[in-house]
């Protein structure tokens, strides 16, 4: 089965495609019937340009920007990668809430500007983590990862989910109840037509003054322009690793002290880059079996 694959995902699994050719799809220029299977990292399907294509094997566990509903429409098999980039995804998030409310970044920002000069830093004084109330949005597979992390913290857990989960893990409240009680906020859900703006102003209103939100997710999630302005406003902290417009961010935020900025980098370890290319590569290797996928994606 002749492969595309939009560039040579890590690790050794990738060799095991015999028939791979790698190629942006920026590159395509003419309509090439010969792909059968094509490999992106949650990239638009441009299904013109591959009439031949049956299966679209994506390196992420989110396919928001794949176009599911035109590729089930002409009968096009889908994978995704879950499970394996949870536990990178969860260290991200602690890693933004620890930055963001300890201050950590704006700190290394003062002391390579030479600006340390007492004993203490006494402006970085921020709030204590352990007795805080996390709220996460979103009990999956990675939600439940950063609970269980919480734990290690003395986090309180709150989480909120479409429909509660018993995991012991966590006290179920109602979106705006989590949001108006928590003192950090991590999101966790998938971006659906459902979740789209499903943190709008009114909502970003509701968080306590002083409050962290944390987003490894996806940004629309989040109303990316309110939330903009609460920051501005310095009404809010914020730890974020995904934006509307990757890679661009927002202009207001690169001024401002209390957000962290990471490029979107959650699954980013090697362990689990390879991990999602294992499972890209065993779902080809299924399909070509004709054995059903591992993961697939449904509508
Ligand atoms: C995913 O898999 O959805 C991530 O956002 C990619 O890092």
């Amino acid at each position: 089965m002749k492969v595309l694959a939009t560039r040579r995902y890590p690790g050794p699994a990738f060799d095991e495609l015999a028939d791979v050719e790698v190629r942006a799809l920026a590159e395509l220029d003419s309509a090439r019937p010969d792909i059968e299977a094509l490999v992106v990292a949650n990239e638009p399907v441009p299904l013109d340009l591959l009439p031949g294509l049956r299966l679209v094997a994506n390196y992420s566990v989110g396919y928001d920007r794949l176009g599911i509903e035109e590729l089930a429409h002409r009968g096009v098999a889908m994978s995704n990668t879950p499970g394996v980039l949870s536990a990178a995804t969860a260290d991200l998030a602690f890693a933004l809430i620890l930055a963001t409310r300890r201050r950590v970044v704006e700190g290394d920002a003062d002391v390579r500007a030479g600006k340390w000069t007492g004993k203490w830093a006494d402006g970085f004084v921020a709030e204590e983590l352990t007795g805080s109330t996390l709220g996460i949005v979103g009990l999956g597979r990675i939600g439940q990862a950063v609970a269980r992390r919480a734990q290690g913290f003395e986090l309180r857990v709150l989480y909120t989910q479409r429909t509660p989960v018993e995991t012991g893990l966590g006290v179920y409240r109602e979106l705006d109840g989590l949001l108006a009680q928590s003192d950090i906020v991590s999101i966790h859900t998938p971006l659906t037509p459902e979740t789209h703006g499903l943190i709008d102003a009114r909502r970003l209103a509701l968080l306590r003054d002083g409050a962290c939100l944390v987003n490894t997710a996806r940004s629309q999630i989040v109303d990316e322009a309110a939330l903009v302005a609460e920051l501005v406003s310095g009404r809010l902290r914020a730890g974020l690793d995904v934006f509307a417009h990757e890679p661009n961010v927002p202009e207001e935020l690169l001024r401002l002290q209390n957000v962290v900025l990471t490029p979107h980098l959650g699954s980013a370890t090697r362990q689990t880059r390879e991990a999602m290319t294992r499972i890209v590569v065993d779902n080809i290797l299924a399909f070509e079996r004709g054995d059903p996928l591992l993961t697939p994606v449904t509508v």
